[in-house]
C-alpha cells in the first residue's frame, strides 16, 4: 500500500525531499541532485526526524558514489573505498544527535566494503541499499505500531511532542505510527500536539499530518501541557527518540523532558517509540549523548520577524535527555522494553 505522505522520493538519479520548512503553507519538493544538495537539506531541516535523516543520507551516499563513478570510471578499488569513506564522514558531519544517521552510514559503508566490482557496481549497490533502507523503515514503523497499539486505552487523549510521523521517517511514523495503529485497531484517540518551540514541528508538521488524515487533534503551546494533564484530558504521553542510551536515557526534541516530568507528576504513562536503530548501546547514559545547538535566530525570530530584543543571549539546544526512570516503556519493532533497561534493551538489540 503506498504511503499517503511521502517526504522522501527517489527519482532514478536524484532525491526529491518535501520541504518541511515550508509546511503547512506550501507542499513543495526540493530536488537534490548532488551529495552536497542532500547534506545541505539535512543541515537546513528540509528533511528532519531521526529515521528520515538516516534514509536520506543513505540516498546521498548513493548519489555521491554515482558521481564518483562518472568522474573516474576506471578508478582503482582502493580509491572507490576511500571515496565511500569520505562520503560517510561528510554526511556524519551534518547533524550530531540522531544516531540513526550514523547507523545508516555505517550500514551503507559496510555493504560497499564487502561488495565486489568497480565504481559503477558499487554505486548501483548503494542505490539498492538506500532503497531497501527506505522500505525497511516503513516496515519497522508498522511493527512499532503493532507493538504499541495494545498499550493505548480504548478511549484516550494522547499527548505528543515534536513530529514523529510520516514526515520524520520514510513513512507511517514511530510515536505517531503507534497512534495510527491504535486508530486502525478501533480505538478512540484524540491527539494533543505540543507546538514544539522553536522550530514548531508540532504545530507545522504533526498538526498538518493529523488534519490531512482526519486524526482528531488539538494543538497546544508547550507551556499548556502540564495544565491539560491536570484537567484529566491526557491518558498517555508518547514521543519519539533521536538516541536511546544503553541505560534507557533518551534524547529527543527539546521540551520532551518537561513532558516526562509532568506526566510523572500526574501519574500518566510516558512511552518512547523508536526503532532498534535509535538504540545506541555504545553510549552508556544520557550524559554521553551529543546535543545539537542550533542557530539562536530560531529562538529570537518567528517567520522572519524578531520576537526578542537584538543582542539578547540565547541558548538553543535542539534536544534534551529524559532520564530512563521517567520512561514507562520503550516500544520498538522487536517488542516493548521496560526497566531495567540495561537488560531489556540489550536483549532486544541482540534479538533477531
Ligand atoms: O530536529 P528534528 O526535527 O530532526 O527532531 C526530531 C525529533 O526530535 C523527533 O522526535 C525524533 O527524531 C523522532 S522522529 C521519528
Amino acid at each position: 500500500m503506498p504511503e499517503a505522505i511521502q517526504p522522501i522520493q527517489w527519482k532514478r538519479t536524484s532525491l526529491h525531499l518535501l520541504d518541511q520548512r515550508k509546511l503547512p503553507r506550501e507542499e513543495v519538493y526540493v530536488d537534490c541532485a548532488t551529495a552536497e544538495d542532500v547534506a545541505d537539506a539535512i543541515r537546513t531541516m528540509v528533511v528532519r526526524g531521526a529515521p528520515a535523516i538516516g534514509v536520506t543520507a543513505a540516498f546521498g551516499m548513493a548519489i555521491g558514489a554515482r558521481a564518483f563513478a562518472e568522474r573516474q570510471p576506471r578508478a582503482e578499488r582502493r580509491a572507490v573505498d576511500a571515496e565511500v569513506s569520505r562520503l560517510k564522514d561528510f554526511f556524519a558531519a551534518t547533524r550530531p544527535t540522531a544516531v540513526n544517521l550514523f547507523w545508516a552510514l555505517e550500514r551503507v559503508e559496510g555493504i560497499a566494503r564487502k561488495a565486489p566490482g568497480d565504481a559503477s557496481a558499487v554505486a548501483t549497490l548503494l542505490e539498492e541499499t538506500a532503497k531497501s533502507l527506505y522500505d525497511e523503515d516503513i516496515a519497522v514503523n508498522r511493527a512499532i505500531g503493532d507493538h504499541g497499539a495494545p498499550l493505548i486505552p480504548a478511549e484516550a487523549g494522547i499527548l505528543t511532542h515534536c513530529n514523529t510521523g510520516s514526515l520524520a521517517t520514510a513513512g507511517f511514523g514511530t510515536a505517531l505510527g503507534v497512534i495510527r495503529a491504535a486508530r486502525a485497531a478501533g480505538k478512540n484517540v484524540h491527539v494533543f500536539a505540543d507546538e514544539t518551540r522553536p522550530f514548531l514541528q508540532g504545530a507545522r508538521l504533526t498538526a498538518w499530518e493529523c488534519v490531512k488524515e482526519r486524526i482528531p487533534v488539538t494543538l497546544l503551546c508547550d507551556g499548556a501541557a502540564a495544565s491539560i494533564m491536570k484537567r484529566g484530558k491526557i491518558q498517555v504521553a508518547i514521543v519519539g527518540a533521536d538516541r536511546v542510551a544503553a541505560n534507557g536515557d533518551t534524547a529527543n526534541k527539546i521540551g520532551t523532558y518537561s513532558v516526562a516530568l509532568a506526566a510523572k507528576a500526574h501519574g500518566i504513562p510516558f512511552y518512547v517509540a523508536a526503532p532498534i536503530s535509535t538504540i545506541d548501546l555504545s553510549t552508556p547514559n544520557g550524559d554521553a549523548i551529543p546535543i545539537e545547538q542550533r542557530d539562536p535566530r530560531e529562538v529570537t525570530h518567528l517567520a522572519g520577524h524578531a520576537v526578542a530584543p537584538e543582542g539578547v543571549t540565547v541558548e538553543n539546544p535542539s534536544f534534551d535527555v529524559t532520564p530512563s526512570d521517567l520512561i514507562t516503556a520503550i516500544i520498538t519493532e522487536r517488542g516493548v522494553a521496560r526497566a531495567p533497561y540495561v537488560d531489556s534493551l540489550r536483549r532486544l538489540v541482540g534479538a533477531r
